[in-house]
């Protein structure tokens, strides 16, 4: 098993450009199924959940070509893809889920399996299934299965969700491109990667029209064309970067971004008194040794978004007074607590709130990863601990994040056991 040697006591500083969108990619690679013609798809991450989509569509029969080098996949489909998406790729990266919407609606029949189990919460696919049963399909679950069929094709309808759901929203939108009728979509998510594939899917000739905040409305359409897209900036990774520049009093250029589509997580971090220059395509943070604590729940887009909450917690251990944080999206997402706390964070979990007592000083340590975005978190503590920290099960990082040794200009030996 890997581990990181992070020597504590780095300042972040200096240009850091932001790759693609890890979520951004993963939809549009499962919404690919619904063409036979050739895609292109640029600027896409070099991360192991990228990689797992491209392996599950070539072993579908997908023609892929991922270009590491220019960070391109170019992808044909024949009209004779396999239906099945099997464990062994889906227990790693639940967002395999996602090719479950665009075989049923195009090949009227999948068998998928559930996704694995997460660190993070139960994250149940129950919105998921109650849709495409309402878009005429039969679904049933069995020895960890999905089984479902369709076989007159899936059929527009009214689908209010009855909870938002980024993934939920990003299946049923793509199986709605390619059935019979007009589906309407209520309640749903809208994320800058939902926008991104919806960017996508119009490109490849379906047919979205986005009538109200969380409403999409789609005319289903059977032929469809090719198209290159660029996948749009991964704003989780900046979110990342902007904290680590912040916690480490550093100064960095962040690029390959637009500062609008993360002012939800900017002016958050002004009101911690963190210095962001907001340019075109890039910002410029100033570290700050005087941070302001805050209180911050996390929401659905544009809320404070979920996957930033646990590196946003590392800088809340350097504010001046208490801060705490309300994670309302999952049930399960304070893992990395108990790791803090083992390099002398001051921490208090009530249910789903976390109370963080500031002025923490922290310290180096042997510590273990739980998920990408707890493992990410753990490597912004180790930069400002005194000494250094081991980072155990480091694979949950190369799932998410590109290069991180090297942004973070951390020095790390990757360790053998
Ligand atoms: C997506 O996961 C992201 N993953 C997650 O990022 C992100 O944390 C999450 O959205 C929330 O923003 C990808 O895009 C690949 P949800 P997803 O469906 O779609 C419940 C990362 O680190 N729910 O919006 O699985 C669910 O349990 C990952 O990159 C149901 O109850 O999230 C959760 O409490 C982690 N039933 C809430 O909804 C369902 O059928 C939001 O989940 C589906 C979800």
């Amino acid at each position: 098993m890997e581990k990181l040697e992070i020597k504590g006591g780095r300042k972040i500083s200096g240009t850091i450009p932001i790759s693609g969108s890890k979520n951004a990619t993963l939809p549009i690679l499962a919404a690919t199924i619904l063409t036979d013609k050739k895609i292109i798809i640029k600027n896409i991450p070099i991360v192991r959940d990228v990689q797992t989509m491209a392996l599950l569509l070539s072993t579908i029969g997908s023609n892929v070509k991922l270009s590491q080098k220019n960070k391109k996949i170019e992808i044909i489909n024949n009209n004779k893809l396999k239906t099945f998406a099997p464990y062994n790729l889906l227990k790693t990266m639940r967002a395999g889920i996602l090719v479950l919407g665009p075989l049923l609606a195009k090949y009227g029949v999948a068998k998928v399996s559930l996704p694995g189990g997460c660190s993070i919460g139960s994250r149940p696919i129950d919105l998921h299934l109650n849709a495409l049963k309402k878009m005429g399909a039969r679904i049933k679950v069995k020895n960890g299965y999905i089984i479902a069929s369709a076989k007159k094709g899936l059929r527009g309808c009214l689908i209010k969700f009855p909870k938002i759901s980024v993934g939920a929203t990003e299946n049923i939108l793509i199986a709605a491109c390619f059935s019979k009728g007009i589906t309407k979509l209520r309640n749903c998510a809208t994320e800058p990667e939902i926008k991104d594939l919806i960017q996508f899917l119009k490109k490849i000739g379906c047919r979205i029209i986005q009538s109200g905040k969380r409403s999409i409305n789609v005319i289903g359409v059977k032929k469809l064309k090719s198209a290159t897209h660029k996948v749009i900036f991964d704003r989780i990774e900046a979110g990342t970067y902007i904290i680590a520049a912040a916690l480490t009093n550093g100064r960095a250029k962040i690029t390959d971004i637009d500062p609008k589509i993360i002012s939800t997580e900017i002016n958050l971090l002004n009101k911690m008194k963190v210095k962001i220059i907001k340019k075109k395509n890039h910002i410029i943070v100033f570290g700050s040794k005087k941070i302001k604590s805050i209180n911050v729940t996390t929401k659905p887009y544009p809320g404070f978004p979920t996957d930033l909450q646990a590196q946003l917690m590392v800088l809340m251990t350097m504010a001046n007074g208490i801060s705490t944080i309300k994670e309302n999206i999952f049930e399960n997402r304070f893992m990395h607590v108990s790791e803090l706390r083992r390099m002398g964070a001051h921490i208090q979990i009530f249910g789903n709130k976390a109370k963080i007592y500031g002025k923490s000083k922290l310290y180096g340590a042997e510590i273990m990863a739980t998920d990408l975005r707890a493992s990410v978190c753990l490597v912004l503590a180790g930069l400002v601990a005194k000494e250094k920290t081991i980072l155990n099960r480091i694979y949950h990082l190369d799932r998410g994040y590109e290069k991180i040794e090297k942004n973070c200009q951390i020095v790390v030996q990757k360790l053998e056991d």
